[in-house]
């Protein structure tokens, strides 16, 4: 869609995509890889249908996708600066969960897998499988989320799992250094009160989707360490 080269301002980037602003109202996501974004663009349009809260999609071809540029914080961020907000974000994260599995996926899109890729847990909603603060901005128009690559479908505690593994695993290095050193508590209730909140229980799903994380190749040493205690500890509660 465009040529090589930083068609504007980087805003953001990710495991696997470059985010550029290309005006105020709207940004390019882009592929690092030969990924084809035009099924994570089709998905995001059949959701903001449904009612989601998703960025609105102008154009996607090849590894390019062209969608609404977001104003405001990421649910991150806003929680490092008003850690007195985390009651409230960890409801906000646990009604998103909510509302997404409601939703039916639309034909086509990929079902769930394990890391033997056999299916994870059956279902038929819509995961995101990386609904995590990172992944929300705050914004006018209330929260909406970000980052569809990973989508999938399946049973909703699987998704819940995937988000209460990566936040009680994820390494904090990305956070202000002042921050790291205190996050432990804060990370504790945050993740206690989003689990409280949310519909589905992740506990059923937990050791697989530790496998599927372990699996993944961006997942860090240490964060495979502490996967494999949580998936060691949820097997034994299991059997
Ligand atoms: N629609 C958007 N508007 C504004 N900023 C965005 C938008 N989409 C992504 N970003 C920025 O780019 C970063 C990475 O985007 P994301 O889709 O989460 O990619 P990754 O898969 O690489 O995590 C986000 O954290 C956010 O800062
Ligand atoms: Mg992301």
């Amino acid at each position: 869609m465009w040529s090589a080269g930083a068609p504007g301002p980087l805003l953001g980037t990710g495991r696997t995509a470059d985010v550029f602003a290309l005006s105020r109202d709207r940004v390019l996501r882009r592929y690092r890889f030969a990924i084809d974004a035009t099924a994570e663009a089709e998905l995001m349009r059949y959701l903001a249908a449904a009612g989601y809260p998703v960025p609105h999609v102008y154009d996607a071809a090849g590894p390019d996708l062209v969608m609404e540029r977001l104003h405001g914080p990421d649910m991150l961020a806003d929680l490092g600066r008003r850690p007195w907000l985390i009651p409230q974000h960890a409801r906000t994260l646990a009604e998103l969960h909510d509302r997404l599995h409601r939703i039916s996926a639309p034909p086509g899109l990929p079902v769930a897998v394990g890391a033997d890729g056999t299916a994870l847990g059956g279902g038929t909603a819509v995961l995101h499988l990386g609904l995590h603060p990172a992944n929300v901005m705050l914004t006018q128009r209330g929260p909406v989320v970000i980052d569809w690559a990973g989508a999938r479908v399946g049973a909703p505690g699987a998704d819940v799992a995937m988000s209460y593994l990566i936040l009680m695993t994820s390494d904090t290095d990305l956070l202000p250094p002042w921050l790291r050193l205190v996050i432990w508590w804060p990370r504790a209730a945050y993740v206690h009160r989003f689990l409280a909140a949310v519909g589905d229980s992740p506990w059923p799903h937990v050791a697989s989707a530790a496998r599927v994380r372990i699996a993944e190749v961006n997942t860090r040493p240490a964060e495979i360490a502490r996967l494999l205690k949580i998936a060691e500890r949820a097997a034994a509660s299991a059997g």
